[in-house]
This record gives structure tokens, C-alpha cells and sequence, in this order.
């Protein structure tokens, strides 16, 4: 399994070096609506997951799946337009495999973003929450399986997963920017439905800030492979029982297009500082 899942990778890799010179530096991967930034990537190339040998296809709307590569803000990036979530039927080494090609491409660290609930009763739609930690509760994890010591160690340290260093950039840019910037313990769940009232105030007690059902299989693949992670949240609604007004994916949409701009210019001017 491991030997297969080490040549899957290098396999993926291989064909995306014949579409570039450039070495990435840096892995993005953009939640949904916030594929924009791909646009303004300089000698970029652009390949479908569908062309990448072993990659997942993306199954969810607002998801594009490509990888595009080349520099931007001075940086060389491989940056993932969609991401594969376990809701969708991928094993959870399957939905992080894409963070292991980033590593094996040459990048060192990984900046996530995606679209969470908000828990925390401070928090509104439209905050932007630096992560700050996660809480596993997907009841899935993808290093499960033997463990190739060539890819990283059978037990990985998360004590930093998310680590200091990129938090204070993170924190520092966004104070230079004017935006504002929360922070909190992004709670990663299965889904695909979002959580019920009760799960929401479990979480809470839990220490949970805003959940999600994405981010924590690639964090944990990027730790476990070195890389330095830096993770943002859109909150883009509260999270169940909190107002009096159902979720809907409609909501997240119209919010993560709402601070789009916002979202982008902190990625924008936090990647030539990692
Ligand atoms: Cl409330 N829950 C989950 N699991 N994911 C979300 C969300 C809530 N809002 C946006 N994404």
C-alpha cells in the first residue's frame, strides 16, 4: 500500500514536471469561490485533475479541479483550484495524496483556506479566522496504513501543526492590511450535512471555534511530510442553532463572494512572507 501510494505520487508528479520548468515553493489549496486567485498567477500552467495520473476528480460545485503552477507575488506556487473532501467518497489518503505531490514537487510550506461555521458566539459571517489549531473529529485519518519512513515518521508531532512562525506573519499582515482577523480551533468533521444544534454546543465545550469538513487530512499529510502549515477560515455563516435561520450552501457561496476580495489581498500579500 505504501509502496503503491510512493509511486502514485511520483507518477503525478512526473507528468506535472513535463507541463513546467518552474520548482514550486509554496502549495495553496483555495476553497470554493476563491479560485480567482489562480487567474492572476504569472507563467502559469493549468492542468485538469482529470489529466494527472491518480488524481481524484472533484465532485462539488464551485469546485474547479486544476492545479495551476507558476509565480505569484514573486513566489513560485502550486496551487490546487478545488480541493477532494471525504464527503465525497475519497478515502482520506486519496483526498490528501495532491499535498504529497506539492511536497515531492518541492514545496515547503502550504497555506489552506476554506469556508467554516462560525461556533464561537464572537464571531460573524464574514470573519476571517486564522487557524490556529484543529480538532480531528472525522473519525478518519490518512495515515492510516503502513507508514512509509521516506514520506514521514509512523507518528507525527501536531504540537505546532499550525505553526507559530506563519501565525504571527499571518497576524502581522492582516494588522498592515486592515483586516480583520480572528482566531480559533477549526473542528474538522465527515459532513456532508452540516452539524445539528446540539453537536454545535458539544463542539463549543470542546474548544472548537468554527468547523469545517475539509483542511485537516491535508494538514495532517503536510505535517507528517515537514511541510510548515498556515491555515484561514471564511466564516461563512454560524454554525446550526445559533441563529434562527437554517444553513444552506446558497449562504456559504454568497459569502465567501462577499469578502472574496478581503480573502484574497490577505493570501495575495501573505505569500512572499512565508
Ligand atoms: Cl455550519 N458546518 C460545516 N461542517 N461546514 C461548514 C459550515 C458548517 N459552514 C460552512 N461550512
Amino acid at each position: 500500500m505504501a509502496n503503491l501510494t510512493q509511486q502514485m505520487i511520483e507518477e503525478a508528479a512526473a507528468y506535472i514536471e513535463t507541463k513546467t520548468a518552474l520548482t514550486p515553493e509554496i502549495g495553496l489549496i483555495l476553497g470554493s469561490g476563491l479560485g480567482v486567485i489562480g487567474d492572476e498567477v504569472e507563467e502559469s500552467v493549468t492542468i485538469p485533475y482529470a489529466d494527472i495520473p491518480h488524481f481524484p476528480i472533484s465532485t462539488v460545485e464551485g469546485h474547479a479541479g486544476e492545479l495551476v503552477i507558476g509565480r505569484l507575488q514573486g513566489r513560485v506556487i502550486v496551487l490546487m483550484r478545488g480541493r477532494f473532501h471525504m464527503y465525497e467518497g475519497y478515502e482520506p489518503e486519496r483526498t490528501a495524496m495532491p499535498v504529497r505531490v506539492m511536497k515531492r514537487l518541492g514545496a515547503k510550506s502550504l497555506l489552506v483556506t476554506n469556508a467554516a461555521g462560525g461556533i464561537n458566539l464572537n464571531f460573524a459571517s464574514g470573519n476571517l479566522m486564522l487557524i490556529s489549531d484543529h480538532i480531528n473529529l472525522s473519525g478518519r485519518n490518512p495515515l492510516v496504513g503502513p507508514n512509509d519512513n521516506a514520506l514521514g515518521a509512523r507518528f507525527p508531532d501536531m504540537s505546532d501543526a499550525y505553526t507559530r512562525r506563519l501565525r504571527a506573519i499571518a497576524k502581522e499582515t492582516a494588522a498592515e492590511l486592515g483586516i480583520g482577523l480572528q482566531e480559533g480551533v477549526y473542528v474538522g468533521l465527515l459532513g456532508p450535512n452540516y452539524e445539528t444544534p446540539a453537536e454545535i454546543r458539544m463542539l463549543r465545550v470542546l474548544g472548537g471555534d468554527a468547523v469545517g469538513m475539509s483542511t485537516v487530512p491535508e494538514v495532517i499529510v503536510a505535517r507528517h511530510a515537514g511541510m510548515e502549515v498556515v491555515g484561514i477560515s471564511c466564516i461563512t455563516n454560524m454554525a446550526a442553532g445559533i441563529l434562527d435561520q437554517p444553513l444552506s450552501h446558497e449562504e456559504v457561496m454568497e459569502t465567501t463572494e462577499r469578502v472574496k476580495s478581503e480573502f484574497v489581498s490577505l493570501v495575495l500579500a501573505l505569500l512572499p512572507k512565508l
